[in-house]
This record gives C-alpha cells, structure tokens and sequence, in this order.
C-alpha cells in the first residue's frame, strides 16, 4: 500500500484506513491540511478530541498555540502542511502504542515525500523519535537544525507542552520558530 502515484491516492487509502486498532476508537481519520508543496511542514503526534471532532489537525488548545506561533514567523497555516504520527484519535488522549505508530507510519512517509518541504519541524517527542530514529529526547534536540534527507529538520517541544510549561518553554519554542524562519530563508540545500 505504499506506492501512491499522488498525495491525494495517500488520503484515499488513509480515510478508509482500518490497519490498526485505533480505527474503532476514531470518530474520522485526520490526515493532513494545507500547501501540499509547502516549504515548511510540522509533525505532530496525534490527532485530540477537538481534531478527531472536526478532521483537521491542531484545531484545539494547542493547536491555536501552533496557529500563533507560525503566525508569528509571518506565515499562515495555508503556507505549511501540518500532519501528525498517527492519523486517528488514541482514546482518551493516551499516548500512541508502538505497533499504531509503526501501522500508520507509511502514511507520513509519503506526505513527506510528496509535500517535499525544505524544512520539517517535529513537535515533541512522538514526532522525533521517529523521524529521527533516534532515543535523544526532546529536550536535549530541540532548536538544532539536523540533516534529513535533503530537508532540514528542527526538532521543538509540543505545544501542549509549552501550554503546560509556560514561559520558559514558550521562550524557547518561539527562539525555535526563529531557526526555522532563518532555515527557510536560507532556502534549500544544495
Ligand atoms: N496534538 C497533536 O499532536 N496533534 C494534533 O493534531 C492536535 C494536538
Ligand atoms: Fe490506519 Fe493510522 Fe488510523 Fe491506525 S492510526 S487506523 S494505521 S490511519
């Protein structure tokens, strides 16, 4: 199921996606929103109540933080494409198991692959982990600028997170946004 010929053929196959678990659970799968050939695309972890609610991703509390903080660096949610690990609800907002991440995985592959962004920008943990493929947490990574195939990608904390961290975390996530904005101006790697 891994060769789409496009991103919509890839939320085709995701919307009626059943292969793990969390598909009983879900209300509707929250595939992806925006510029499918964005510069810039956030990773999150998975979709909440409010997204699970409505189909769209970061469209809750945290989600209005993300809206402001890309804001803040002078773009707009159509600019970006924002997607997350897993496409469907974990139920009460628990974390995602490793055998969902891994069923769902092929599915951000290719909206990686067909969004083709400049940079990539994982928030929080989930996100990280898995693209990175590394242990490193979150804290430690967040605000470098590491190589991903031709892309960048700037690792930062999730928002929910900064929500419950406050100012400190929000200082640091804006100064985050700001290596992103800087990544982006300087354009794609050579
Ligand atoms: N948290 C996430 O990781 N993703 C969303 O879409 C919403 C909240
Ligand atoms: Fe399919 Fe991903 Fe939803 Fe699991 S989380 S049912 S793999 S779309």
């Amino acid at each position: 199921m891994t060769d789409w010929a496009t991103l919509d053929a890839v939320r085709e196959t995701a919307l009626g996606c059943t292969a793990c678990p969390l598909a009983e659970t879900r209300t509707q799968v929250v595939f992806g929103v925006g510029d499918p050939h964005a510069d810039l695309m956030f990773v999150g972890e998975g979709p909440g109540a409010e997204e699970d609610r409505q189909g769209i991703p970061f469209v809750g509390r945290a989600g209005q933080l993300l809206t402001r903080l890309i804001d803040g660096i002078g773009l707009t949610r159509d600019d970006v494409y924002i997607a997350n690990v897993v496409k469907c609800r974990p139920p009460g907002n628990r974390d995602p198991l490793p055998v969902e991440i891994e069923t769902c995985r092929p599915y951000l592959e290719a909206q990686v692959g067909f969004v083709a962004p400049i940079v990539v920008v994982t928030l929080g943990n989930f996100a990280t982990k898995l693209l990175l493929d590394t242990k490193t947490g979150i804290t430690k990574l967040r605000g470098q600028e590491l190589p991903f195939g031709d892309a960048l990608l700037v690792p930062t904390l999730h928002p929910a997170a900064v929500l419950r961290g406050g100012g400190v975390t929000l200082a640091q996530t804006r100064a985050d946004f700001v290596v992103v904005k800087r990544a982006l101006a300087r354009g794609r790697r050579p």
